[in-house]
């Protein structure tokens, strides 16, 4: 079994390629109702986004709620290049034999224009092949720490880690502007359940895991955090998956 948190699609898209070639199952954690009992599992795969160089909220409380397992564990983060020590956190949450870092394209949109055009289509290209080696090295059940730390990694898995979760994550700058047509996709697919539509346009409720699902999934690019995404390119993987450079 494979587990996986996504919001714009790298990781599940990591976690279907590595699930194709191990002959393990991706499932998403939160499109499950309840979590299965993995004791007498042979394998356990865990994927996910790094967000702000820790492990994404969902995440933490999917682990916290796994039964015990003792079969071979890994797990993949997705990131924009630095993951800092949430891998090492990972570990003393739930004993890893195996842990990498993922270069994937950037989709922080709040922070800066995301990579576009030929940019993201050789970051997927390396990742894919990337991943053929991953999955050998699973198959193979050997052990590893192949992680792309960053420069001051414990300052920033700490400090700036708990910067962003009481600071960045509010979701009172989200707003529609007049291109929402009412079409639902953001109540629909957020994986907090925290957009509903009123008068046909979205409102945002408290809890948000600031995954950008919203802002990136939205056909009209009608949703804004901010005036920073304001003419700011969105990033869904799927806009690329569907282009047949990828073969
Ligand atoms: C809120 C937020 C914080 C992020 N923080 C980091 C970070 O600390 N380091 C990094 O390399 N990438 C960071 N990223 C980029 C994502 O980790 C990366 O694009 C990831 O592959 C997205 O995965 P997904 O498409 O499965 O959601 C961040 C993205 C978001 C939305
Ligand atoms: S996805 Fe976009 S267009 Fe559709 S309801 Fe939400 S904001 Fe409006
Ligand atoms: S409101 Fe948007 S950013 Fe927050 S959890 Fe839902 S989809 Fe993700």
């Amino acid at each position: 079994m494979i587990f996986y948190f996504s919001g714009t699609g790298n990781s599940r898209w990591v976690a279907g390629q590595i699930a194709e070639m191990t002959g393990d199952k991706a499932v998403s954690i939160t499109e499950i109702e309840e979590i299965p009992d993995i004791s007498s599992e042979k394998r356990l795969g865990l994927v996910f986004p790094i967000y702000a160089w820790s492990i994404p909220e969902p995440m933490l409380d999917f682990i916290a709620r796994l039964s015990k397992f003792h079969g071979f564990s890994f797990a993949v983060c997705t990131c924009g290049g630095e993951a800092g020590l949430s891998m090492k956190k990972l570990g003393k949450l739930l004993p890893m034999k195996s842990v990498y870092s993922i270069t994937m394209p950037n989709n922080y949109i709040v922070g800066s224009n995301p990579d576009s055009g030929e940019v993201v289509f050789e970051i997927i290209k390396a990742a894919g092949t990337r991943l053929a080696g991953i999955a050998e090295e699973i198959l193979a059940e050997k052990e590893n720490y192949m992680v792309v730390e960053g420069k001051m990694a414990f300052m920033k898995s700490s400090v700036a880690s708990r910067g962003f979760n009481a600071f960045a994550r509010s979701t009172k700058p989200f707003y529609a502007d007049d291109r929402c047509t009412s079409c639902g996709i953001c109540e629909r697919d957020c994986p907090a359940g925290t957009i509903h539509l009123s008068e046909g346009k979205p409102e945002w409720n408290k809890k948000c895991y600031q995954c950008l699902k919203c802002i990136n999934s939205c056909p009209e690019n009608a949703i804004q955090y901010s005036s920073r995404t304001v003419g700011r390119k969105r990033y869904l993987i799927d806009f690329y998956l569907k282009d047949n450079r990828l073969g």
